[in-house]
C-alpha cells in the first residue's frame, strides 16, 4: 500500500490511522501536480479501505507546505489553468468522508493552508505560520481559501490575510479559530496522533455521520441542515455499533466498534 509514491509518504501509525506526510523538502513541500495526484491516490485508497478510520496529514517538523508550486503556475495562462487537472485531485480530498487531522509545523501558505483547511481539525506547532500570500503573485486563492478561511476566522481577519498577504502565527491562528490546539513543534504530531487514535476507536459510522453533519453548515440553511442532522442521527440507531455503544455503557465496559 505504501509503494510507488515520490512526493508523499504514507504509513500506519496506530490502529485504523493512516498518516500521510508531504515530502518535497527541496521545495518546502510545494504542491506540484505530482504531489497532488499522489495525495488524491492516497485519499482514494484510504476512502476505500474499511480498516482506515482516520487520516493524519502532515508536512513533518519544519514546514507544512509553501503553497502551489509557483514554478508550475508560471507556465499557465487563463485557458490552460481552466483545463488544469489539479481541481480533480482537490475534489478527492474535499470529498473524503472520514475524519482528517492536519498536523502543521512551519509555513502553511497558499495552497498549503487551503490543504490544511480541508482537514476537520488543525493542530499546530508553535512555529507554524499561516497565510494566503497569493495576492503577492497577482492572483488569489484557488482551492477554497477565500471560503474556508472566512468560515474559520471571520471576515475581517480573512480579508486582512487574503488582501494583505498577512501571515499569522500559531498563537493567533488558535485565537481566531483556524486551529484547535497549539503545541511545542516537537509534540505537534504526537498530539495529532493521540486525537486520531481517540477518533479511530469510535464507531466509524458515527464519526463519518458527525463529519457530514457538521459540514452541512457550509452547504445548507440552518433548518435544512437540522433535518439532515436528524436523519443521520436516526439512521445510526439501526447500527450494531450503536447497540454496542449503549450496551457497553450500561455494562460499564469499553465498547468495541466494528463499523457495522
Ligand atoms: C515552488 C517553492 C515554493 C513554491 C518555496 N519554493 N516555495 N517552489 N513553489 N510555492 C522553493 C524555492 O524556490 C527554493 O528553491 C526552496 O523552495 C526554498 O525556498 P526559500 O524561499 O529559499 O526558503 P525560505 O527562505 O525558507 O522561505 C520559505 C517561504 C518562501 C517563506 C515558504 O519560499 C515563500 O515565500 N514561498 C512562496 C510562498 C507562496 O507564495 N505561496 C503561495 C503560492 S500560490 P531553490 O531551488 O531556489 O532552492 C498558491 C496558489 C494556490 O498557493 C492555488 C491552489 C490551486
Amino acid at each position: 500500500k505504501s509503494s510507488g509514491y515520490r512526493d508523499i509518504q504514507i504509513s500506519y501509525t496506530a490502529d485504523h490511522v493512516l498518516e500521510i506526510t508531504l515530502h518535497r523538502p527541496e521545495a518546502r513541500n510545494a504542491l506540484n501536480t505530482n504531489l497532488l495526484a499522489e495525495l488524491s491516490r492516497a485519499f482514494t485508497d484510504a476512502q476505500a479501505d474499511p480498516d482506515i478510520r482516520c487520516v493524519i496529514l502532515t508536512g513533518g517538523d519544519k514546514v507544512f507546505a509553501a503553497g502551489a508550486d509557483i514554478k508550475e503556475l508560471a507556465a499557465h495562462d487563463a485557458t490552460t489553468i481552466r483545463d488544469d487537472v489539479r481541481p480533480t485531485y482537490w475534489a478527492v480530498i474535499r470529498e473524503f468522508t472520514k475524519p482528517m487531522i492536519a498536523a502543521v509545523n512551519g509555513y502553511c501558505l497558499g495552497g498549503g493552508n487551503e490543504l490544511a483547511m480541508h482537514a476537520d481539525v488543525i493542530i499546530a506547532g508553535e512555529n507554524a505560520l499561516f497565510g494566503q500570500p497569493e495576492i503577492n503573485l497577482g492572483i488569489i486563492p484557488g482551492a477554497g481559501g477565500t471560503q474556508r478561511l472566512l468560515h474559520a476566522v471571520g471576515k475581517s481577519k480573512a480579508m486582512e490575510m487574503v488582501l494583505g498577504g498577512t501571515m499569522i502565527k500559531a498563537a493567533e491562528a488558535r485565537e481566531v479559530g483556524l486551529v484547535s490546539t497549539i503545541t511545542p513543534p516537537e509534540t505537534c504530531l504526537e498530539t495529532a496522533r493521540e486525537l486520531a487514535s481517540r477518533i479511530a476507536a469510535k464507531s466509524p459510522l458515527a464519526t463519518m455521520a458527525a463529519k457530514k453533519a457538521v459540514l452541512q453548515a457550509y452547504e445548507r440553511p440552518m433548518q435544512e441542515a437540522l433535518l439532515f442532522e436528524r436523519e443521520l442521527f436516526a439512521a445510526l440507531f439501526d447500527t450494531e455499533d450503536m447497540k454496542e455503544g449503549v450496551h457497553a455503557f450500561m455494562e460499564k465496559r469499553q465498547p468495541t466498534f466494528k463499523g457495522l
